[in-house]
């Protein structure tokens, strides 16, 4: 095992479950101290598993969507550890599937509020933070969805996200940090325990589920979903110093679908 991470502080946001817990784990594996920032109950966990493998992690409830949320999580790992030097910042995920014309403007405002707000704000918190230390790395977790059926919401809002990969890195990469991303295809994972949409669905919403899991498929020159290796990978690779000459850019990790 490489040690890529020894004694970095890494802040991964939403590593409760899915592409984040996996990147928390392997990040400590790899000697960083980690902050796990979630809502969910199911942190606790991932905390001990990393505990249990002699890694040092904490974790935080915090909301996420919100700026002071955002702000106060950041600070928890300049408390803890005195610096912030990785941020992942993964919290996402698209909560309904259906085609445009049937989304509400309220879930509208849900789906930026979850997949674009963590992201710009948890940036501005922690550019804030790094730009004194003169190094950091932010490592955002888009999507190929940016071009994708039934989830434009969630593709508004990870198109931002690809903006702010690029428009901040630009602004930063001469005081020592970068900005980088990766843009997952589908991905296997075992069922979630924290649900991106906790009501039950109809048969129509499964049918508008199943064109999503069809055309990401499609889309993929190598017709498969990836795993969860296959994404924490290049999310650390780019978020360590093997990639210190990387910044600006979203690398498509989707079989090949460009998104
Ligand atoms: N899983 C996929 O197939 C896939 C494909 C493309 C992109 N992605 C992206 O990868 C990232 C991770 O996806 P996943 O499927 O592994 O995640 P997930 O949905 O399984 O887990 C998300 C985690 O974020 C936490 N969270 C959600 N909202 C929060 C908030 N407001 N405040 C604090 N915590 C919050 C949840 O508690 C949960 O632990 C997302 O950004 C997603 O858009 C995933």
């Amino acid at each position: 095992m490489t040690r890529r991470f020894k004694g970095k502080v890494m802040v991964v946001t939403g590593a409760a479950q899915g592409i984040g817990r996996l990147v928390a784990e392997q990040a400590a594996a790899e000697g960083a101290r980690v902050l796990i920032l979630d809502r969910s109950a199911a942190r606790k966990e991932v905390v001990a598993a990393i505990r249990e493998a002699s890694g040092e992690a904490e974790a935080l409830s915090v909301n996420l969507e919100t700026w002071s949320g955002c702000d106060k999580g950041i600070q928890k790992a300049v408390d803890l550890w005195g610096r912030i030097d990785i941020l992942v910042n993964n919290v996402g995920g698209t909560i309904w599937a259906k085609p445009f014309e049937h989304y509400e403007p309220k879930q509208i405002d849900a789906e930026l509020r979850r997949s674009l707000f963590p992201t710009l704000y948890c940036c501005r918190a922690a550019i804030e933070r790094m730009l004194p230390q003169g190094a950091g790395v932010i490592v955002n977790v888009s999507s190929i969805a940016t071009r994708g059926l039934n989830r434009v919401p969630y593709a508004a809002a990870k198109g931002g996200v690809n903006a702010i990969t690029a428009s901040l890195a630009w602004e930063v990469a001469e005081r020592g940090i970068r900005v980088v991303a990766t843009a997952p295809g589908g991905t296997e994972a075992p069922p979630r325990v924290v649900p991106r949409n906790p009501n039950a669905e109809t048969e129509q919403r499964e049918d508008w589920y199943r064109t999503i899991v069809d055309q990401t498929i499609q889309s993929s020159f190598m017709k498969r979903y990836g795993t969860l290796d296959e994404q924490a990978g290049p999310i650390l690779f780019l978020a360590s110093d093997d990639a210190s000459y990387i910044t600006g850019v979203t690398v498509p990790v989707g079989g090949g679908d460009l998104g």
